[in-house]
């Protein structure tokens, strides 16, 4: 918001955000507008979104890189990559349904050693959350899954059939930051000796019955539960930690990595990543870039997300 402002740039259009209004796309990209400001990527580069989502970002970046650009665009659910491909139908990207944990072998398979910039945008879309049948949320009943790649690793409802009281309890501390941890957990012990828990309705339900609702409602109850359960289902800070280590090799001398989060968790450990090897990464972002009022307004899933970018100063030896 206040880089449009200093550059008196008009507000980007739907469109031009990367939505495609006649679609029914719901997932709408965070922070557009600092995300081309940082990557600042230029015409011929090559570039890897390795979270292409709903191809809105890749599709904004995509248009700065031409002519003679390449765009791989990663994700590790195969039905979002299909919503990009609609979005951005262009033969020339490279679409890799990847975790980006795996960034190494996807360049080398491409024989591609390294890049000008990496986009990460973490979490998860609109368009996965408001799937009942991928069981991200509590507002709809389905079945209890919430992976981001459904073709490997196993549901939530098998997590919750066979994790300990203890390990429970600290999934639901450590990653929700629950208060009633312990207490959630011993209901799910106790509830799951007498019936299979298999849909999000169901743990919802018991969620509600373990966690008071906080003063003045504005949170669901069971959201701090889903949350810690999605993010450990998908082991999503250890593959943030192994693609944080990775991007030093990935990059050009001069290349740029962007990584957007929504955690507390996740931003502590870009922020450490960048800070930790300052003569090989230079941090561009001191404090991480937040989106403006006017994105908040419309699009609420900008309140929480936190932009931090830097740059490859020299290669690793
Ligand atoms: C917030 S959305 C990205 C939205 C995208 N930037 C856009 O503009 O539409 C996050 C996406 O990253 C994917 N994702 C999350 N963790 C991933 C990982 N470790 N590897 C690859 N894709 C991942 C999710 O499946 C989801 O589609």
């Amino acid at each position: 918001m206040l880089l449009r402002f200093f550059f008196c740039i008009p507000p980007l259009s739907l469109r031009e955000r990367g939505v495609n209004p006649e679609r029914n796309l719901v997932h709408i990209p965070v922070l557009p507008t600092e995300v081309l400001h940082w990557l600042a990527s230029q015409p011929g580069q090559t570039i890897v979104d390795a979270t292409a989502g709903a191809g809105g970002h890749a599709a904004l970046l995509w248009q700065r890189i031409q002519p003679g650009g390449t765009l791989i665009a990663l994700d590790q659910d195969p039905s979002m990559l299909a919503i990009a491909k609609q979005q951005l139908a262009d033969p020339r990207v490279i679409w890799v349904h990847r975790n980006f944990e795996d960034l190494p072998s996807v360049l080398d398979d491409l024989k591609i050693p390294t890049v000008d910039a990496i986009l990460a945008d973490l979490g998860f879309a609109s368009d996965q959350m408001s799937d009942p049948q991928r069981g991200f949320s509590f507002q709809t009943d389905g079945p209890l899954d919430m992976r981001l790649d459904p073709t490997r690793g196993e549901p939530v409802s098998a997590l919750i059939r066979r994790l300990t009281e203890k390990d429970l309890a600290d999934i639901f501390w450590q990653y929700g930051q629950e208060r009633f941890s312990r207490r959630v957990a011993r209901v799910i012990v106790e509830t799951r000796k007498k019936t299979s828990i298999a849909t999000t309705g169901q743990l919802a339900e018991l969620v509600c019955r373990c966690v008071p609702r906080s003063k003045g409602h504005s949170i669901h109850p069971a959201t701090r539960v889903f949350q810690a359960l999605r993010i450990a289902i998908n082991d999503e800070l250890g593959a943030l930690e192994r693609f944080l280590q990775a991007v030093p090799d990935c990059l050009n001398p001069g290349g740029k990595v962007a990584v957007i989060s929504f955690h507390s968790l996740e931003d502590r450990m870009v922020k450490q990543a960048f800070r930790k090897m300052p003569t090989l990464i230079k941090e561009l972002t001191r404090k991480p870039v937040q989106a403006g009022d006017e994105e908040t307004r419309n699009n609420s899933r900008a309140r929480s997300a936190k932009l931090r970018v830097a740059e490859l100063v020299v290669r690793s030896p």
